[in-house]
Formats: C-alpha cells, structure tokens, sequence
C-alpha cells in the first residue's frame, strides 16, 4: 500500500478533473439540462437513470442507488482500489503523487512498479517455457484435461520448468533484481545465502489484478505430488483473501457480465472458460470473504456460488449465507449451485457441456430458499414448539440482513411458515412490518441541521453565510458535529466543491450519509431562494440552542446554581425567545 496521500492532493486532484469526460470515456453520455444522462452501466436498464452533475462533479443513478465522485467511479467501473483511482486521474491530470511522511511508506510506493514489471517477465517467461521441448509433458497434461492453447493463451498459462535456478538465471541478472524475484516470491532465499526458484516443475496460472497486472502465481504439479497447488506468498502486491481468481478475464471476455459464478479452484475456472461459460471466477483457496462479494456485486447484480454435494459443500453454503446476509437486498441476487457428489465444475462440465451446466446455475437454489430448507430441516414446523424454534433459529441471521424490502419479505415468510402474526427481530433489527408503516405516516420536516448539511453539498460556497460556527459545538444532535466539521472546513477553503468535500470523508459512515444527501437536488434553483433556505436553517439551529439553554439553565436556577452572568444570559435568552 502507498503511504498516506495528502488531502490537498485529492482536492487539486479532483478540481482538476472532469467527471463527465471521464465518464463519458467509458458510457457515452447525453446533455439532458444541466446534467447528462445514460443508461446506468452498473445495472441493467432501458430507459437511462443514470445522472452526472457536472456542478457537484457527482453521478448518481435513480435505478439502482449507485452513486459517488470521480475517484468512486473509477473504483466501481474500472473495479479499481483507491489508491490505484488516484493514480489513473493523477495521470490523466499529469499529476505527480505526492506520498505524505513516513519513509517507509514512501518508499514501498516507488518500489511497487518494478515489482509489477518483474511479475509480468516472469509471468511471459513461464509463457515462452510452455512451447519449449521440455514442456511436452505439460502440454499433453494441459491436453489431457481438454483445453486448447487458446483457453491457454487466455489465462497466460506457462510452465516452470523442472530445476532450482531457471528462473534466476532468465531475470535474476542483478543483485538488484534478485532481490525483486524474491520480494515478488518468485525466488526464496536460502539460509547460507543465495536463493532458489519458489517454482519448479509445475504448470503455472498467473494471478491478475482487475486491471489485469499480474500479482502473483498459482504452481500445479503434473501428478499426484503434494502439495497439489504452490501459491505466492503474500507479497506488497498480492493479498490472498482479496483476490478473485479469472475476474480480469471474465470481464474481458464478457461486455455485459450479468451474473458470476464463483467457484474453488483454478481449473474450475479454466475449464469452463474452455466451455464457453466465461463468468466464473474463484477464490485463492480460501473461503469467500464478504470483501469479495461485496467487490463483486459492485459488477454483477447476481452471484451462484458453485459447492460440492457432499456435507462439506453445505456446510461451506450455511457459512456463506451467513456471511453475506449483511450485503442482501432487494436488486441483488445471490443462489448456490450444488454439484453431484464427487464432481467439480470442471468435471462436470466436460461430462456434460456448457447447455446442461448452464441449466444448472439457473436452476440452482435462492438464498432465501436454501435459508428455508436450512432452518426447516432443524426444525420440526408441524410441532408449535418445532415452530418457534425456527423463529429463534431465523432470527439471527434475518437480524444481520439491511432493513428493507427482501428481509421484509423474508419475514413475511417466516410469519407463514411459523404460523405467527408478528415476529419481531428485537434489539438491532427495528423494523416489523407495523413500525414501519408508524413511520412513513408521520411527515417529517427535516431537521435543521440535515438542510444546512444538504444546501452545503448543493452550494459548499454558501457555508459563508453561517457565521462562526463553534456556536453549535455544543448541539448533540445527530450530524451536529459533521456540520461544525464541513462549515470549518469549507470556510477556511473557499474553493472546494461537492466532490472534494465528499472525498473528505471517503469511507467512513458519515460519509455514506453525506453521499446520500448530495443526491438530492433542490425543487428550486434561483440562488436567492437557496440563500434563503440556508439562512431559515440556521435561524432554527440558533433557536434550537437557545431553548436548550435556556432549559438547561432553568433547571439549574432551580436548584440554586446559576452565577451572575448565567443569570443574564438566562434573562436575555427568555426575553429572546418571547420576541
Ligand atoms: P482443488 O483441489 O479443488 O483444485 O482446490 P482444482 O482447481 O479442482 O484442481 P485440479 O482440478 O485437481 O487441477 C481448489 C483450490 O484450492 C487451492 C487452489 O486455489 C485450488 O484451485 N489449493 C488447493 C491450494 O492452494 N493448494 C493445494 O494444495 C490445493
Ligand atoms: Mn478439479
């Protein structure tokens, strides 16, 4: 990872940057006003609801909620890590980055480039290796597992050679370089000094990033040896539980990919890319991480996860239900595929091809379905107390899922199932049926304080109009200290716009809020009016502090308590608030 990047940086950055050209570069955008218009590229539309305000240098789609700046866009659209989004706009603007402090940080950052570079020779390397006479036997295995040079070439197959030092002796001409083949873990160091080639006799499967660089190498031996598969060890550059095996490839080979399917292993992927299934993608061997699925639903609004049959493979499922549950909602789709016992994709699609294994996935079971069979195989629902045992079992897992239409209708099925009118999913999941619906009856005005924060992602210039804002330091309310934070921020750095302010708290959940409000757009335009709103919100702020006050300090005159200058102050907020 780089070192910190300056937020001034981010600022210039994002002030120098043109979110409706980038975007534009990748989904062709139409002036509709004052904003421009598409279909949304993360989900499937016909009619465009998708939104880039050149003002707020902000995209926002009406379909599906996705929204967010320039910096964001590149992260969900070219699936890119934060640091990797800056350093596309930093080139794009002809920006150097500059790394802030620390030195450590700052040199990890230079090396990272000779990193990828010796990764990518080496990865060409093992390529060139494959077509070599020595490689015969690794061809006829390749062969022997039906895929054709081309599934090959696709996945940059290559071969490492059986020996300790080929590598080494091809890259490692240098001290230098050396030291970047064993940083890359491609070479291991001995003990007595010297180094070894990690690699040897295997058939290797390069590991891309989404940008397609290469990260890092999976190693397959021949036969039956152990272990099977040698994997890279976690380097500066490859993260293990991050990584998504044939990701790059799938959306190469898939202009619209709809669904993933996600699979165990290397082969798994290969194979049915060989197939003509070629929106697979696999784990490095470790289970599904809720980072991978949410990485992956920012592409694909449905998700099949591929187990074995056997008890190991519903165990795996029951894991992943639980794990994901927290990223459910309506729009998304997440199912399980159970292969026969004893088979992987791979097997299964050479014995069966691409039609059946296809039918497969569109037969396999829902999450809510698999959630049902689950708990109803635990519990006996024709007993009252096998029915309220499945609530209790229900209840959990239904509590770690976001409010909103598909828990509700999931809860609406437990109602069936256990025959009970209400289930109430207690502390954390606030939302029966019944409070709802209390809810979206009362009109609400909005708080003064979420009107002041909203006007201020419309027009960040108008925080000159608040006036000193350590007045409200001391407001409780929600949100209180966001906007003594944004008015601080934008008073002392008169030209930062909507985007620079929402990148200012990037990651955080005051952040996801701010992003929400800037969706919003006034039912007004005129300047003045806006002013006026601005204005009107503060007004009630001041009030509502004065009445807190003003509370607080009858209460201690009550008891006795108030000096000289409370009791003035008490005096002139009260004639105040009769005014
Ligand atoms: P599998 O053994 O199911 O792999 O392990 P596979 O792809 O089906 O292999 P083939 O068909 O025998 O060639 C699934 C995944 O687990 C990791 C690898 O990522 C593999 O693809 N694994 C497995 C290891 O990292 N090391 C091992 O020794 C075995
Ligand atoms: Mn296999």
């Amino acid at each position: 990872m780089a070192g910190r990047i300056p937020q001034q940086f981010i600022d210039e950055l994002i002030s120098r940057t043109d979110i409706v050209e980038l975007i534009d570069e990748r989904v062709a955008l139409k002036r509709a006003g004052k904003e421009f218009v598409a279909r949304c590229p993360f989900h499937d539309e016909k009619t465009p609801s998708f939104t880039v305000s050149p003002v707020k240098q902000f995209y926002h789609c009406f379909g599906c909620g996705a929204h967010g700046t320039a910096l964001g866009f590149l992260m969900d659209y070219d699936h890119l890590q934060f640091t990797e989004a800056v350093e596309e706009l930093a080139s794009r603007a002809g920006m150097e980055i500059p790394v802030e402090s620390s030195p450590g940080a700052a040199r990890e950052q230079e090396d990272s480039r000779p990193l990828y570079a010796i990764l990518e020779q080496a990865a060409s390397w093992f390529g060139q290796q494959l077509r070599q006479p020595r490689a015969q036997e690794a061809v006829e295995y390749l062969k022997r597992r039906g895929l054709s040079g081309k599934t090959a070439a696709t996945y940059g197959m290559g071969f490492a050679p059986p020996g300790w030092d080929n590598l080494l002796q091809a890259l490692g001409s240098s001290g230098e370089r050396i030291g970047l083949l064993q940083k890359a873990g491609l070479a291991v160091k001995k003990e007595g000094g010297g180094s070894y080639d990690r690699f040897r006799n295997r058939i290797m499967f390069p590991i891309r990033d989404a940008r397609g660089r290469v990260i890092g190498f999976g190693g397959r031996v021949l036969g039956d040896d152990t272990p099977k598969y040698l994997n890279s060890p976690e380097t500066p550059l490859f993260h293990k539980g991050r990584e998504l095996y044939g990701l790059y490839e799938a959306r190469k080979a898939v202009r619209n990919l709809e669904r993933i399917l996600v699979v165990e292993g290397y082969m798994d992927v290969i194979s049915l890319a060989q197939h003509g299934i070629h929106y697979a993608v696999a784990t490095l061997g470790t289970a599904t991480t809720r980072e991978h699925v949410a990485r992956l639903f920012r592409l694909v609004p449905e998700l099949v996860f591929c187990f074995d049959g056997d008890r190991a493979g519903r165990e795996a499922a029951v894991r992943a239900m639980e794990n994901v549950a927290p990223l459910l909602r309506e729009g998304r789709q997440i199912s399980f595929l159970f292969l026969p016992e004893g088979e992987d994709p791979d097997s299964q699609v050479r014995s069966e091809g691409r039609e059946r294994f296809e039918a497969r996935i569109s037969n396999s079971v829902t999450f809510s379905e698999f959630f049902f069979q689950h708990l109803t195989n635990q519990a006996d629902i024709t007993t009252m107390e096998g029915r309220a045992r499945l609530v209790e079992l229900a209840r959990p897992l239904l509590r770690r899922m976001p409010p909103g239409l598909f828990r509700e209708m999931m809860l609406g099925r437990l109602r069936e199932l256990s025959r009970t009118r209400t289930v109430e999913l207690g502390s954390g999941g606030n939302t029966t049926t019944k409070q709802r619906q209390r809810g979206k009856n009362r009109v609400k005005t909005p708080s003064p304080i979420r009107t002041l924060v909203s006007l201020l992602l419309q027009s960040p210039e108008m925080a000159n109009l608040a006036g000193d804002p350590r007045r409200f330091e001391a407001i409780t309310a929600p949100g209180a200290g966001l906007l003594v934070q944004m008015l601080k921020l934008l008073q002392a750095n008169p030209g930062l716009g909507t985007a620079a302010l929402l990148e200012r708290w990037r990651d955080s959940e005051e952040g996801r809020y701010l992003a929400r409000l800037a969706q919003w757009s006034p039912p007004f335009e005129d300047r003045e009016r806006l002013e006026a709103e601005f204005r009107g919100a503060i007004e009630r702020l001041e009030q509502q502090c004065a009445e807190r006050k003003t509370e607080e300090l009858l209460q201690r005159a009550r008891c006795g308590m108030l000096n000289d200058e409370e009791k003035s102050e008490l005096q002139r907020l009260l004639s105040r608030n009769q005014r």
